[in-house]
């Protein structure tokens, strides 16, 4: 029997591949740069699965273009990428990867926080550029965790992994989530007294028109002059011009940013002209170990809508009610 045909966007991780082509016939994108339009219009002429990343748009035009597709399989938790109702209103089941990257990009705003709280990539800047002269005791001062306020927006499983890393680091936790109830010591607040009472801002929201720019010019000027706002979720949640005047005019003291708008962020942007903005580019869930188990998790849900199957992880459950 001849397996079935699938596109894969990129080289993701091999333990994931190596399913993929146990059974599937393969055709996998080989270059870094995702595919683009036109060429991914072509590549799922005649797919019945497509595993994507968060750099492919997947909307109803290329699904109409795709008119074999039983599934869409996102490597990624986050799934704002994807037209997940117009997928739903062709029966097809879209699956992600959830809980899985959750430790590690639990672990990436914390390692976010900890440098813009500790000023350690302007440090290393500082020494390789030979402006190392002695000890000074007021040189790149920054603030401490124990005894300051962590507010949380966002209070799902990456929000509630912060938080448990916060209370081994002496930290107060709020959060806003009035879906969420209260977990690891964090105590629920509205939105509006967590802008102004948090040291340290640490946004775990998903992409939604709800969420797009919620943290605006209005937002920013809520916050404390000493506030310090970490993003590991999706960079249009942030306002980057607002957030590049409220940095540049000290209102607020730092920003550390994994997710930015646009990704990649341009060379040019404003935002990398200031040393109080920290830049990675989208690295939360970038450990071999995690990425490994993204791309397993990918190529399970992928066989199993291939199958006809329930995917293990399905954003539109409601597809199997069709
Ligand atoms: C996700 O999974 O949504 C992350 O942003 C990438 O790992």
């Amino acid at each position: 029997m001849s397996k079935p045909k699938v596109f894969v966007t990129r080289l993701i991780p091999e333990k994931g591949l190596d399913l993929v082509r146990e059974f599937c016939e393969a055709d996998i994108w080989p270059q870094e740069l995702p595919p683009g339009r036109a060429e991914l219009i072509a590549r799922v002429a005649q797919v019945e699965g497509l595993i994507s990343l968060l750099t492919e748009k997947v909307d109803a035009g290329l699904m109409d273009a795709a008119p074999h597709l039983k599934v869409v399989s996102n490597m990624a938790v986050g799934v704002d990428n994807i037209e997940v109702d117009a997928a739903t209103a062709r029966g097809i089941p879209v699956g992600n990867t959830p809980g899985v990257l959750t430790d590690a990009t639990a672990d990436m705003a914390f390692a976010l926080m900890m440098s813009a709280a500790r000023r350690v990539v302007e440090g290393d800047k500082y020494v390789r550029s030979g402006k190392w002269k002695t000890w000074e005791p007021k040189l790149l001062l920054g603030a401490d965790f124990a005894g300051a306020t962590l507010g949380i927006i966002g209070f799902g499983r990456i929000g509630q992994a912060v938080a448990r890393r916060a209370q081994g680091f002496g930290l107060r936790v709020i959060f806003h989530d009035p879906t969420s109830q209260p977990a690891f010591g964090a105590v629920s607040v509205d939105l509006d007294g967590l802008l102004r009472t948090s040291d340290f801002v640490s946004l775990h929201v998903p992409l939604t028109p709800d969420t797009r720019h919620m943290v605006d010019a209005g937002a920013l000027s809520k916050m404390k002059p000493n506030a310090i706002l970490v993003n590991t979720s999706r960079g249009p949640v942030v306002d980057p011009l607002a957030l590049y005047d409220a940095l540049k005019a000290g209102k607020i003291f730092a920003a550390a940013l994994d997710v930015t708008e646009p990704e990649p962020l341009p060379v040019d942007s404003p935002l990398l002209e200031l040393d109080n903005c920290l830049i990675v580019p989208h690295l939360g869930s970038a450990s071999q170990q995690t990425r490994d188990k993204m791309a397993m998790m990918s190529a399970q849900n992928l066989i199993a809508g291939l199958k006809g199957e329930e995917l293990p992880n399905c954003v539109n459950p409601e597809v199997y009610k069709f």
